[in-house]
């Protein structure tokens, strides 16, 4: 495995461009089981593993991958199969995608059931929910989730998915999915509104399917006999922006975060205003100065449009830097904690009480061996490397590489002192 190794203390200057969605992406692809014919996506980023791993699975599920720089192109191959096994699942959480598809297509899907990961225990209850809203019959057995239509097709149903932890983005888009090929129409209420959902719901509109209220807690859906293919352009990756916004904050300097949607990131935004970061919204693109004097808040991670869950880790490596304390409360998985030691090892003082993390901003960070445990628990020891005083060293970036394309690349373009190296101990 690879290891990067950080020199802090650079400033950061420059533009970066931002990929497009890998969030955004995953859904789409597994969309595509859903066609008789060809899907063709451009603005794909084809450099992140979960993205190679998405394409593997659906070839050997049936259907022909092709990529041409950030296009891909999706076919249906000669033999389609219904199945997706525990070593095709378990590499990556996001391929319980291919259920709702699988189910709606075949009239009947068998596929592993995904496990736990770092950041907690990711239950599928509302994901099984939402296709027996549609007339499966759904059994869990020897590790499998098998589902069947009753009569061989879905039917359309009324069904809420919102749960503990409020709306599920992939509960939701398992059943809009599976939604697409029922008779008659399917309404969603507690749905997810992540612009990853509305992204979904575009590109089933472009493929025939139609779909209302997006972006909304209330989604319904017309089910079509046949999907015959479509195209889409990715949207970029919000995490992405967002994290190299806090990389400006961070770092000190002016960086540019460029090709991004703003409006998809009013909460960070408002955030890094009330940390005194000084901040320039442009139409597609963000400009950030670093700040040495910044103030410490209290904030929580929310469902969209709240602060995503996805850019905890990399605020807090934020925070580290406010003088005084600062709160993060974690509301979407109370466990997405594990970069707390890992930042604690870099000098940080951030201690954990239930879903709340207490950072008290301010110690000077040093540079030291640390873990990746997860995608954006990496991303934040990597910008807490990037000020931390000497050496540090990121093993197991392979959880980078899952979610963030050339980024040590992108950092290096900034002015950052970024290598990445085979990690000899292969820890
Ligand atoms: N939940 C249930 N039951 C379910 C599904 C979810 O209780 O059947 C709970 C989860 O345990 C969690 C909450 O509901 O507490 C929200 O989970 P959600 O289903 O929305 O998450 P997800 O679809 O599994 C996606 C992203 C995550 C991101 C979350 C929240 C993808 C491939 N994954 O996961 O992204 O954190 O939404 O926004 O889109 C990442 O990119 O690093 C990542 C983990």
């Amino acid at each position: 495995m690879d290891k990067l190794i950080i020199r802090g203390g650079r400033s950061l200057h420059g533009t970066v461009n931002v990929s497009g969605s890998k969030n955004g992406s995953l859904p789409i692809l597994y969309a595509s089981l859903l066609a008789d014919g060809p899907v063709r996506l451009r603005g794909v980023p084809v450099d992140l593993i979960d993205i190679r791993s998405t394409l593997r699975l659906l070839e050997e599920i049936g259907m022909r991958t092709f990529v041409e720089g950030s296009e891909v192109v999706i076919e249906p191959g000669d033999s389609r199969q219904s199945m997706a096994t525990y070593d095709l699942v378990r590499k990556m959480r996001a391929s319980v995608y291919c259920l709702g598809p699988l189910l709606a297509r075949h009239g009947h899907a068998r596929v592993s059931m995904p496990g736990g990961c770092a950041i907690g225990i990711r239950p599928i209850d509302l994901h099984l929910k939402g296709i027996q809203a549609l007339g499966a019959d759904v059994e869990v057995r020897n590790g499998y989730i098998e589902a069947r239509a009753q009569g061989d097709r879905l039917c359309g149903g009324h069904v809420y998915l919102s749960g503990p932890f409020g709306p599920t983005v992939g509960g939701t888009i398992n059943t809009m999915m599976a939604a697409s090929l029922a008779t008659g129409e399917t309404i969603i209420e507690g749905a997810a509104c992540e612009p990853e959902v509305a992204g979904l719901a575009r590109f089933l509109r472009e493929m025939g399917v139609s779909i209302e209220g997006e972006g909304t807690p209330t989604i319904s859906i017309m089910g079509v006999d046949r999907i015959s293919g479509g195209e889409f352009d990715v949207p970029p990756d919000r995490i992405e922006a967002g994290t190299y916004l806090i990389a400006g904050a961070i770092a000190g300097g002016e960086v540019e975060v460029k090709g991004c949607l703003p409006a998809e990131l009013r909460a960070l935004i408002d955030i890094l205003e009330r940390m005194n970061v000084r901040l320039e919204v442009g139409e597609n693109s963000i400009r950030v100065w670093g700040q040495s004097r910044l103030v410490p808040i209290d904030t929580a991670t929310l469902p969209y449009p709240g602060l995503p869950t996805d850019l905890q880790a990399q605020l807090m490596a934020l925070m580290c830097r406010a003088e005084g304390l600062s709160l993060i409360s974690e509301k979407i998985y109370p466990d997405r904690f594990m970069h707390i030691a890992e930042l604690n090892r870099l000098g940080a003082r951030i201690r954990k009480e239930g879903p709340i993390a207490i950072i008290e901003g301010g110690a000077s960070l040093s540079g030291a061996d640390v873990m990746a445990s997860d995608l954006r628990a990496s991303a934040s020891l990597v910008l807490a490397g990037l000020v931390a005083e000497g050496q540090t060293e990121v093993h197991r970036i392979y959880h980078l590489d899952r979610g963030y394309e050339h980024m040590e690349k992108k950092l290096c373009s900034l002015g950052a002192d970024v290598v990445r190296t085979h990690d000899e101990d292969g820890v």
